[in-house]
């Protein structure tokens, strides 16, 4: 059997590792029409870092698993071809703002069926929204030449998290196979199945219909994201009233029928899908008049907006709100630990707001790059467009220093903002940063992972998350 994936991005790439690795008797290439990507894959310095992924490829790469730009003949010659290419917001045009952007998909679903000689599955990797199965058979039956090669359609959403990727994909809560209810979709359903109980045991292959299935990717994040938007507004009524949402969070995670996990209040969510993922589901629950379900799940994001924003505006009011001219040193940029992906991290939005206020920003993270960082922050978010900061102009370039090490990037500024919870900032020698800054010397804690009764000793004024001053 040979396996062929569209899109070598950060699904595609460690979803079809670890298939190669427990499956040494299929073949899979993952094929990218992005050079640059395809070669690092083949390199020693992989397009993304993973914690346990290099292991990973260096086991099976040459052995079973490929990684090539040669696009049209490893799909063609694929008896299963996962399709896991990027569906962003749609910018401009219909549904702008909300709708998925479901041009790649299109693409390639026009490339797998201009160069079919044989019978596929069609894997959906990526996410979609719900009743894109219908779309896709249309455009793979009506461009494919051979009448006699026929397109089975499956929906197999991922539900890998960054930074645990690997152990997501070693060992799932569950993993999902959406098909037809005919015979041969059912068939289908049975090959893909047979390709995950290499490792996966059989009860966590859940099988549903191709609609529940893609719906389930969607509902999945939206219920997640719904959990930390929950938090996060308990939070700004913690601050309020002196209770503390970690105490708050642990009463009421320890209610098994609630459970503990996804309850840290944070300076907001980020990542490439959670915001995506809702609107998209927004978008649907609008095009069928359902506008009450639409506004509900829309407000998951004003409140993750929000969050944003309060941060922002807490930290100007505690220094003595004026930040022009001040540095404040941001520890960690990506929107999540272990991981070098900046995507919607709230990381943007904060620097942006503190850039909106004339403040210098000096930032440190252990995994984004410098050019990254500056390409983020050139472009324009949602906290540059807010009408607080209406009318004010592009931010500076100079106004922000990217650091390789974290006490450089401290020293002489007025304020510290930990937006990402990288372990090693625990472990950071705070007795020496405090010397090294301007006094007073502010902690803005967005991730509540320092220990603030010892900055507290050390003379930090400590503003953490949803906690009492
Ligand atoms: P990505 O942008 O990292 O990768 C997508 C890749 O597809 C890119 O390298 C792009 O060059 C390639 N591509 C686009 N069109 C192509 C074509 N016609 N032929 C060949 N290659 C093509 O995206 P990602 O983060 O891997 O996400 C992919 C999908 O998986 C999205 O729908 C996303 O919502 C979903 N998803 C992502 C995550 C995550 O953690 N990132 C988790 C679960 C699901
Ligand atoms: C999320 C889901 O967890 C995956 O199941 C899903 O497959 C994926 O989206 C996707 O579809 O792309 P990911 O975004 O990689 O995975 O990472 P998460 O661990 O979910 O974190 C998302 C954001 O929420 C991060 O910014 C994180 O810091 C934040 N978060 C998470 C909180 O603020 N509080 C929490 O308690 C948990």
């Amino acid at each position: 059997m040979k396996i062929t994936c569209i899109g070598a991005g950060y699904v595609g790439g460690p979803t079809m590792a670890m298939i190669a690795y427990k499956c040494p008797d299929i073949q899979v290439v993952v094929v990218d029409i992005n050079a640059a990507r395809i070669a690092a894959w083949n390199s020693e310095e992989l397009p993304i870092y993973e914690p346990g992924l290099f292991e990973v490829v260096k086991a099976a790469r040459g052995r079973n698993l490929f990684f090539s730009t040669d696009t049209q003949k490893h799909v063609a010659e694929g008896d299963i071809i996962f399709v896991s290419v990027n569906t962003p917001t749609k910018t401009r045009g219909v549904g702008a703002g909300k709708a998925a952007d479901l041009t790649y998909w299109e693409g390639a679903a026009r490339l797998i069926a201009s160069v079919s000689t044989t019978s596929k599955i069609v894997v959906e990797k990526s996410t979609v929204p719900v009743k894109t199965a219908e779309a896709i058979e249309k455009v793979l039956r009506r461009n494919c030449a051979d009448p006699n090669v026929a397109f089975e359609i499956l929906s197999n959403p991922e539900f890998l998290a960054e930074g645990t990727a690997m152990e997501d994909l070693a060992m799932p809560d569950r993993v999902l196979i959406g098909g037809k209810e005919t015979e041969s979709g059912q068939r289908a359903i049975g090959v893909l199945k047979s390709v995950y109980e290499h490792w996966i045991p059989s009860e966590r292959i859940l099988c549903a219909n191709l609609w529940s299935a893609e719906l389930s990717k969607l509902t999945a994040n939206a219920f997640l994201a719904q959990r930390i938007s929950s938090i996060n507004s308990i939070s700004a009524l913690c601050e309020a009233t002196g209770a503390d949402v970690q105490q708050v969070a642990h009463s009421i995670g320890t209610d098994t029928r609630i459970g503990g996990k996804f309850l840290n209040a944070s300076v907001g969510f980020g990542g490439s899908c959670f915001q995506k993922d809702i609107l998209n589901l927004v978008y649907i629950c609008e095009t069928v008049g359902l506008k009450q379900v639409a506004d509900y799940w829309n407000s998951v994001v004003q409140i993750n907006d929000y969050q944003k924003q309060r941060f922002v505006e807490r930290m100007i009011d505690a220094m003595f709100n004026t930040i022009s001219g001040k540095k404040i040193t941001v520890l960690g940029f990506a929107f999540k630990k272990d991981t070098g992906d900046t995507r919607e991290t709230p990381a943007i939005d904060v620097c942006k707001g503190l850039m909106a206020d004339n403040a210098m920003i000096n930032i440190y993270d252990p995994k984004v790059t410098e050019a990254q960082i500056h390409n983020d922050l050139s472009l324009g978010k949602f906290m540059w467009d807010h009408p607080t900061t209406a009318g004010t102009k592009s931010p500076r370039q100079n106004s922000v220093s990217v650091f390789k090490d974290a006490y450089e990037a401290c020293k002489d500024s007025h304020a510290l903002a930990v937006l990402t919870e990288w372990d090693e900032f625990k472990r950071l020698n705070f007795q020496k940063i405090y010397d090294s800054m301007m006094k007073p010397a502010f902690v803005f804690d967005g991730r509540n992972i320092l220990d603030h009764a010892q900055l507290r000793s050390i003379g930090f004024i400590v503003y953490a998350l949803g906690k009492p001053l």
